[in-house]
């Protein structure tokens, strides 16, 4: 009897148990989006104190006059600068904007219905994807990828679809321009279930800048398909080799399509302002309204006015040598031909990129040093980072990473660095990897 009492309390404290554990936990669909491997990278990083060359965000200062705006914006008096502003964006940044996007876009923007102002441009494809997915719609996403796309389409109950591009040569100096996608194999993702495509250019992490004739593709099959395209522009003011960007919602019938994003943080070094934009069709961006003031009702104000003066600023500068956009692009181009020059020179064979902030190097070659030649627990790629960031101390970021579970083989022997950084943080972990490789 004492057994069998104890026998039921002992049920009812684990269903109660359970049920805690239940309501306590993060829901199922969110599940996955714990990111083990980064977690072990970071503690890693903080115990060998690496040169980090892991994550897309400048260790110099933002321009001048970005900073010189947001001081005197705390200073000027004006107590409306840090109250709530519109909800969909600040009027002097929507109006500036607006008038910036008119210029490259060549058509005349409505700042108050083709302009859209989030935090940072994660915000922007969050409330992309939320506010544009039924469950079940399919998304296609071009390998390799920035992560959260995966995730985004997974938290607003999509499926997503994959297409990797690949290297159409093996040896000799391989550009991002050779790194493309299968035309027929994009041909047979699109059916009736497809929503839209997420278009990357300049890509990250390789760096490739879309051609005219593969966005034309592209935009032929989302109007075949009457899909939308969300174009993922943050680095479009990153671009080399006499390489243009091109932006698809210029092209024939796109414009009403495509919802294309932003970044201030990449434009601007300043990440951690967190401001991002969108342009696009009034009745795709009327459709983010439904969510934004639930979200996070308005963007700070007072970034939001700081970015408008240094977007005035780039308008009267247009094209000029004292803008930020274009000596920025110039100051970036001679980072990255540094370090890849280095690296080459090093023995590493690099995927050498059109635009962006970010360089993949092939660690195969001096892969016996580290005797990682096997799997052990993860991606290839993942073990040498931890080996490097032991022996070499400097820290990058696994390629595999950016591609699907069932493509991860074309990333394993790829490392992405920024060069986004400081002259001197470049030299630094350029010296630490030839020390290792001798
Ligand atoms: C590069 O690859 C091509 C085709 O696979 C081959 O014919 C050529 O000999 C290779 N060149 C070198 C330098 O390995
Ligand atoms: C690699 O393995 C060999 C043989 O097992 C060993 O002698 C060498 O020290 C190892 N090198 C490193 C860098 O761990
Ligand atoms: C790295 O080099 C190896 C050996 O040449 C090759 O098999 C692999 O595809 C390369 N990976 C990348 C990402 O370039």
């Amino acid at each position: 009897m004492r057994n069998f009492v104890l026998f039921l309390l002992m049920l009812t404290q684990t269903k109660w148990l359970s049920t805690m554990a239940d309501k306590f936990d993060v829901p199922e669909r969110f599940k996955s989006n714990e990111e083990s491997v980064f977690e072990e990278f970071n503690d890693l990083a903080e115990q060998y104190q690496p040169v980090d060359l892991s994550q897309g965000a400048p260790d110099f200062n933002p321009p001048l006059k970005l900073r010189s705006a947001m001081s005197k914006i705390m200073f000027s008096g004006d107590s409306a600068l840090n109250q709530y502003t519109r909800d969909y964006g600040h009027p002097r940044l929507v109006n500036a904007i607006g008038k910036y996007y008119s210029k490259l876009l060549n058509r005349i923007l409505d700042p108050y219905n083709n302009i859209f102002i989030t935090v940072g441009a994660t915000e922007a494809l969050f409330l992309s994807l939320q506010t544009h997915t039924n469950p079940g719609d399919e998304w296609i996403i071009i390998e390799p990828y920035y992560d959260p796309y995966v995730k985004m389409v997974k938290d607003a109950l999509g499926v997503t679809r994959f297409i990797a591009l690949k290297p159409n040569k093996l040896n000799g100096t391989i550009t991002s321009d050779d790194w493309t996608f299968d035309r027929q194999e994009l041909t047979n993702l699109f059916n009736v279930n497809t929503k839209g495509i997420i278009v990357n250019t300049p890509n990250n992490p390789i760096g490739k800048i879309f051609t005219l004739d593969e966005l034309t593709f592209i935009a032929d099959l989302a109007k075949k398909w009457d899909t939308l395209v969300i174009f993922d522009e943050v680095y479009q003011f990153l671009t080399f080799n006499n390489k243009k960007h091109i932006r698809i919602a210029t092209l024939p019938g796109m414009f009403e399509r495509t919802i294309s994003i932003g970044s201030g943080g990449k434009a601007f070094s300043a990440t951690g302002w967190r401001l991002g934009w969108v342009y696009g069709g009034a009745k795709i961006l009327s459709n983010l309204r439904a969510l934004q003031t639930n979200v996070v009702m308005s963007v700070p104000t007072p970034i939001q006015e700081a970015f408008a003066i240094i977007f005035e600023d780039e308008l009267r500068n247009f094209g000029k040598s004292n803008s930020y956009i274009t000596s920025f692009n110039k100051l970036v181009e001679s980072k990255k031909n540094y370090i890849i020059k280095s690296l080459t020179e090093l023995g590493m064979n690099v995927i050498v990129p059109d635009g962006g902030y970010f360089v993949v190097a092939n660690w195969t070659t001096l892969a016996h040093e580290a005797n990682i030649t096997k799997k052990t627990t993860g991606d290839l790629d993942t073990e040498f980072i931890k080996w490097m960031i032991k022996n070499v101390k400097v820290f990058g970021f696994p390629f595999s990473s950016f591609f699907d579970k069932n493509d991860k083989y074309i990333g394993e022997g790829g490392i992405r660095f920024t060069y986004v950084k400081k002259e001197k943080t470049l030299k630094n972990a350029i010296e630490l990897i030839s020390k290792w490789g001798s």
